[in-house]
């Protein structure tokens, strides 16, 4: 069963350029809450409590400023530095410590998840002990992730941005991984761009027969906010189900309270740590 989880939320925003001279990516809006809820919810969803938050030197401070540690949401955070952008697989490097030969689950910093039958998955994908796992979801632009070719169910092939057509199942930024993933990263050589690659260690676990899929379907819903026009197009989406629903998407305090890892008391000071706002009211909501 994975308990931990990483959060990859460093890089230097350069597409965003100026929105993140000064704040990282991550903490800038999707709709009403920062970037980085969306992905933490993720983790917590699938019940996972135990959490490692990497970021960019020098932007820890920002982090800690909304997400000081987890007391108040009844779990456990731990921040680490990356000094530079080495490729995703430098997460299991840097994070040695706090995965401690356990299994890891990674999700990226940027990324949305969305979807009726999210839970039911998380809850899947968090039982593996052994191999790796990649979730996948159909684009019409493939050639902007990583893609995994796939027949009845198995993966064939996996390649990082093909120029050429392979698939248009992109590989989400979302993995579970066995307890080898800090001994296969430190394996790995940087590709031409100069990064660690993830599909190469995807590639390792499909050599050894070690690598599984699960699928978000058409009723799920999986962006990427890799560029501005994503952000909008992102908080878009979440204030037409919010304000349809009037329920929030990555609600953080929600869902630790439907996890029962915090009371209302813990609620009640996160709405006195936010103030008055929007966010604050909902919580309100919740607790009376
Ligand atoms: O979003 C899914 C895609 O993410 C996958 O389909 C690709 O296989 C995978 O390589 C990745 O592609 P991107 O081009 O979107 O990766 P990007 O370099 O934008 O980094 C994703 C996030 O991880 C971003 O929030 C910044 C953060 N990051 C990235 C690197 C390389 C770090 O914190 N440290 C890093 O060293």
């Amino acid at each position: 069963m994975i308990k931990k989880g990483i959060i990859l939320a460093g890089g230097m925003g350069t597409r965003m350029s100026p929105l993140t001279k000064a704040v990282n990516k991550q903490l800038l809006p999707i709709y009403d809450k920062p970037l980085i809820f969306y992905p933490l919810s993720i983790l917590m969803l699938a019940k996972i409590k135990d959490v490692l938050i990497i970021v960019n030197k020098g932007q820890l401070d920002q982090y800690k400023k909304i997400i000081p540690n987890g007391k108040k949401l009844g779990i456990k955070i731990t921040y680490i530095e990356q000094d530079k952008p080495r490729g995703l697989p430098d997460a299991f490097i840097l994070g040695e410590h706090f995965i401690k030969k356990q299994s890891v689950a990674m999700i990226l910093g940027d990324n949305f998840f969305y979807g009726q039958s999210l839970s039911k998955m998380l809850n899947k994908c968090i039982k593996i002990n052994k191999g790796a796992k990649v979730i996948l979801h159909k684009v019409l632009d493939p050639e902007k992730f990583g893609v995994a070719k796939i027949k009845k169910n198995k993966i064939l092939a996996i390649k990082e941005k093909p120029k050429k057509f392979v698939s248009d199942l992109a590989i989400t930024g979302l993995y579970f991984f066995d307890k080898n993933v800090v001994k296969y990263s430190k394996q790995l050589k940087p590709s031409i761009r100069n990064e660690l690659e993830i599909t190469d260690l995807l590639n390792k676990y499909k050599k050894r027969n070690n690598l599984s899929a699960e699928f978000i379907g058409r009723g799920g819903a999986w962006l990427d906010t890799g560029s501005i026009e994503d952000f909008y197009k992102t908080s878009n989406f979440v204030s037409a189900i919010e304000n349809q629903q009037g329920f929030k998407i990555a609600c953080l305090e929600e869902i630790s309270l439907n996890n029962k890892w915090i009371t209302k008391k813990e609620i009640t000071a996160s709405i006195k740590f936010y103030g008055n706002c929007q966010y604050s009211n909902y919580l309100k909501k919740i607790i009376t």
